[in-house]
């Protein structure tokens, strides 16, 4: 008997673990981010140029060194280390590459 019950058991916890609360900010993909927090000065395009904002359509930054302006910010522009993820950082920065 107690050989099934241990192995049941096990699958509990398994499935216990997988049923994850819907954690939202883990969910947001690159786009919203760049809707939700970068739009306001850079724009839909990348080239609003509020607040003196770069154009990313002109911009010549790698990936990784926009990934460090958006953790640690530039000038007028704040840091997103503690707004966003390491991932989301490099997510987002990935989307303005693409603008
Ligand atoms: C308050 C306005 C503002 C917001 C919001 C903002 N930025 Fe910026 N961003 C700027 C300014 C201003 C600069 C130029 C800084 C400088 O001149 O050194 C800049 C520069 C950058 C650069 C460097 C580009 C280059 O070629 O030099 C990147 C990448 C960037 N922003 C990404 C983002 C992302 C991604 C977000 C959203 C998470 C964001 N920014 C939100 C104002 C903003």
């Amino acid at each position: 008997m107690k050989k099934i019950v241990v192995p049941v058991f096990l699958v509990f916890l398994i499935f216990a673990c997988g049923e994850q609360p819907n954690k939202q900010p883990k969910k947001l993909s690159a786009s919203k981010i760049y809707t939700l927090y970068c739009q306001q000065c850079h724009g839909n395009k990348g080239n609003l140029l509020l607040n003196g904002a770069s154009d990313f359509t002109k911009s010549t930054l790698t990936l990784e060194e926009r990934i460090d302006v958006i953790t640690n910010g530039r000038k007028t522009m704040l840091p997103y280390k503690n707004q966003l993820t390491a991932s989301q950082i490099k997510a987002v920065a990935e989307y303005t590459m693409n603008l």
